[in-house]
């Protein structure tokens, strides 16, 4: 396993270089992605007036949803390490009436605390696992949470779970050249949370206490148009910023080969279904060190 600090800087590197894809797809994320967080949402349960922090917010959809839960007098903020993302999400969303709503660039990692702090709740989606040092990153969210504050978020499982994830890799791969490395061992990636006593001891670890990890089965349903499909999941996925630069008729033969490998996933006429297990996260600050 590399040292953090290498896994910091690839973490930087590959969110700056993959963001344009994202922000390209941000639309279509926001639609066919919804049941990715929804579980968590529906568990944290935000009230009007309450302050909410998205930690690894992307495009800013899921924020902007909890503005509106939580107004009036509420607030959410948003935190995302790649900036154009942010920008994106400042450009998308203005606050609802009578709710705040902020977007911050930085490293959740690295912050002693995040702006707007100290939060009711906190919200991520899809994010955890991806944090180069995930006791750091959860120490800061635990930090900024008052005391007994709750914490709801949704990781992949693994990868028998999550068929179609390494088909749109291993699709577009042979097409487009290097890929960013594998991730060895605990290293960050889609898959580092599986273990569920791993979660356990991570969230621990960072101060958290009533920690719950529930196993969380959701569909993703796609339009049937195989261009489409392929390209959202390229462009967000570990391929995407050499699909980005590559030429059209190469960027044709990627997807050609994901659509192929998600064939079986797919039924004509009516579209997608991409069979995806998660965790659903759950704990409570101890409220030690907030600010
Ligand atoms: C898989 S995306 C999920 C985005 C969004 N939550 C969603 O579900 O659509 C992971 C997000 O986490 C952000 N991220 C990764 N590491 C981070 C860190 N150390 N601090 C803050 N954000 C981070 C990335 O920039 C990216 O936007």
């Amino acid at each position: 396993m590399d040292d953090t600090a290498t896994l910091r800087a690839r973490n930087f590197d590959f969110w700056a270089r993959t963001a344009p894809g994202w922000v390209h797809q941000t639309d279509r994320h926001d639609e066919i992605g919804r049941p990715l967080g929804a579980v968590a949402l529906d568990w944290l349960r935000p009230q009007a007036g309450e302050r909410v922090l998205d930690v690894g917010c992307g495009c800013g959809g899921t924020t902007a949803e909890i503005a509106r839960v939580v107004a009036p007098l509420g607030s959410a903020v948003g935190l995302d390490l790649a900036e154009a993302m942010v920008a994106t999400a400042r450009n998308r969303f203005t606050a609802p009436d009578g709710a705040g709503l902020r977007f911050v660039a930085g490293d959740v990692e690295t912050l002693d605390a995040v702006p707007g702090a100290p939060f009711d709740a906190v919200y991520s989606r899809m994010t955890l696992m991806l944090l180069a040092d995930p006791v750091a990153g959860l120490t800061t969210v635990r930090r900024s949470m008052r005391a007994g504050a709750r914490l709801a978020a949704t990781v992949f499982r693994d990868g028998r779970v999550n068929p179609w994830l390494p088909a749109a890799l291993l699709g577009a791969a042979a097409h487009l050249g290097p890929m960013p490395p594998l991730p060895i061992g605990d290293e960050p990636g889609p898959f580092a949370f599986a273990d569920p006593a791993r979660v356990t001891r991570l969230l621990t670890a960072a101060g958290f206490t009533d920690v719950g990890i529930h196993p969380y089965d959701v569909t993703l349903d796609a339009p049937d148009d195989p261009e489409v499909v392929t390209e959202w999941l390229i462009e967000i996925g570990p391929a995407g910023a050499a699909y980005r630069d590559a030429e059209p008729t190469t960027q044709g033969q990627a997807r050609a080969g994901v659509a192929r490998l998600l064939e079986r996933f797919r039924t004509a006429g009516a579209g997608y279904r991409l069979p995806t297990g998660l965790w659903l996260i759950t704990a409570r600050s101890d409220g030690t060190s907030t600010p």
